[in-house]
């Protein structure tokens, strides 16, 4: 019984183990399962792609947002068949799988996600794109990033690139915004993408204001800074009626005057204004002679002027080689000082600057007179009948005669006038020597209150009054009553003895063609003065000319 019992009791035992063992083993295998489970949901790609390849008609197979990728052989396999190009959009840039790669691969495993930052530098827009963070950057095709999103109203950029070995940036390119979005083909050798608008910040000029001639053209010269600046275009703005600007930068100045030319950097505000001074250009000096002579004591104008006259600075500067010759003073006027030469120069203002010279000779003043009287009579030899300077309304004189007072004559009125005092006679000269054109004056004069018939009758026309030989003289007084006096009758009996003659007698108006003028008395010498005492007649009928 015992036996049976214990029997009872083993068999009792035997079957709880198995129950137990069958549990552990039941736990074993569900645990087992669970962990396969588990490492098979862990190996499950994040991306399925193989159900998008499905979805997809394009040739692109667009997947958003993801940080890992993870590409099965199958998946693989499947893209090759299809050739589609595998583009991953992010917020606003694109990453694009390179096709050629992928090939090469059974199975992808990578992280892709990248990040966009933001930066404020000075004004300058800067993005960098740090691909770093990209795992294997030999999948990545190119990147496309969308410009709108990022650089608003910027239309070009540079695109450098920060060197994984030197941490050193190295410029790849620029761009034009509008072109489109900007495309960076990554290259192992960059760690970092810098996208940036380095704007300018000064614009130089070398000269300000600039000088110009009309028609004349001049290379605008300016210079930008930094010199990295993304852009260095500079926008031109001036007046099209002053100035025209070439293609090539030169200036030309089109009219005399002020202007200005206004540089503007394209995409901000620097800017910078140059003047621009416009000159007609000076041709030369025109001068109304190049040799000037002069007698001591005269002056002349140089008369210069700066050409063409349209130049507006018209002022000239004057400078004698030799003051003590000729001075010329600031408004040109040359003031011959003594007998020799020299040479006065003409400078303009105006640029280019213009010289000119006059030769000046100084003649002396002795000399001039002297040679002066010898060309005078010869132009009056006309005017001698035997030896006898005639004067009258048939024989004029030239108006530059001028000899002044015959000294000759005078010498005698003195003697005669020191005669006449002896018998208590004063005698005096009231007119003498008149030239050409004090005769001008008296005698307009006379017709003016005679009217010019009377006048004729006591008046000589400029020219044909014997005062302007030198050698006749009013004595005492010119009116009628002076017929009465008894210088006058001195004069009549006792003139002849001193050389002189009575010219206009009582009675010989038809031939002298002047009344009777006690008064005026002509000097032809003591021997002729005698004879024609001695003839009663007057000069003319004692020469037998009219
Ligand atoms: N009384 C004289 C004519 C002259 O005028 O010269
Ligand atoms: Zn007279």
């Amino acid at each position: 019984m015992i036996f049976k019992q214990n029997k009872i009791e083993d068999r009792g035992y035997k079957k709880k183990i198995k129950t137990i063992t069958a549990i552990l083993i039941f736990l074993i295998v569900i645990v087992t399962i669970c962990m396969l489970a588990i490492f098979v949901i862990k190996m499950k790609p994040e991306i399925e792609i193989n159900q998008l390849i499905l979805s997809s008609d394009s040739d692109k197979i667009e997947l958003e947002d993801i940080k890992q990728l993870n590409l099965w052989k199958k998946t693989l396999s499947k893209i090759k068949e299809d050739n589609k190009i595998i583009k991953i959009n992010y917020d606003n840039y694109s990453i694009i799988l390179n096709n050629e790669n992928l090939k090469k691969e059974n199975n992808i495993e990578t992280s892709l996600r990248t990040e966009i930052q933001y930066d404020e530098w000075e004004n300058t827009n800067v993005v960098e794109f740090d691909v770093s963070k990209i795992e294997n950057i030999n999948y990545i095709d190119q990147i496309e990033i969308e410009n709108e999103k990022i650089f608003q109203g910027i239309e070009i950029i540079d695109i450098y690139g920060i060197n994984k070995n030197t941490n050193q940036s190295e410029f790849i390119a620029t761009k034009h915004l509008e072109e489109g979005n900007i495309i960076i083909v990554p290259n192992e050798e960059y760690k970092k993408y810098i996208l940036v608008y380095i704007p300018i910040t000064e614009i130089s000029i070398e000269e300000n204001p600039i000088n110009l001639f009309q028609n004349e053209s001049l290379k605008l010269k300016f210079k930008v800074k930094p010199d990295n600046a993304t852009s260095k275009i500079v926008n031109i703005e001036y007046d099209e009626t002053m100035l025209e600007i070439t293609e090539d930068g030169s200036i030309i100045g089109l009219k005399e005057g002020e202007s200005e030319i206004k540089l503007q950097a394209e995409n901000n505000k620097v800017n910078k204004t140059i003047k621009v001074n416009t000159k007609v250009k000076t041709e030369g000096i025109e001068v109304a002679s190049e040799k000037i002579e002069l007698v001591e004591g005269e002056s002349k104008n140089a008369d210069a002027k700066i050409l063409p006259e349209t130049v507006s600075e018209k002022t000239l500067n004057y400078k004698s080689i030799n003051e003590e010759i000729a001075k010329v003073d600031e408004n040109g006027t040359i003031i011959a000082i003594k007998e020799g030469e020299t040479t006065v120069v003409i400078t303009s203002k105006a640029e280019p600057i213009q010289t000119r010279e006059i030769f000046v000779t100084v003649r002396n003043k002795e000399d001039v007179q002297n040679s002066n009287l010898i060309a005078n009579n010869n132009s009056i030899q006309k005017n001698y009948v035997r030896g006898v300077l005639i004067v009258n309304k048939n024989y004029s004189l030239p108006s530059n005669y001028n000899p002044g007072t015959n000294q000759e004559a005078l010498q005698a009125f003195n003697d005669m006038k020191t005669a006449a005092s002896k018998s208590g006679i004063s005698l005096w000269i009231v007119s003498g020597f008149r030239s050409y054109q004090t005769q001008t004056s008296i005698y307009n004069r006379n017709v003016g209150l005679y009217g010019e018939e009377t006048a004729n009758t006591f008046s000589a026309k400029p020219g044909q009054s014997e005062h302007q030989t030198g050698l006749a003289f009013d004595i005492n007084s010119t009116k009628w009553s002076f017929a009465e006096t008894k210088e006058a009758q001195w004069l009549s009996e006792h003139c002849h003895e001193y050389g002189f003659i009575i010219r206009y007698p009582q009675g010989k108006q038809d031939i002298t063609g002047y009344v009777y003028e006690p008064w005026h008395i002509r000097y032809v010498g003591k021997d002729l003065a005698s004879k024609i005492k001695e003839s009663g007649l007057c000069l003319e009928e004692y020469l037998g000319i009219n």
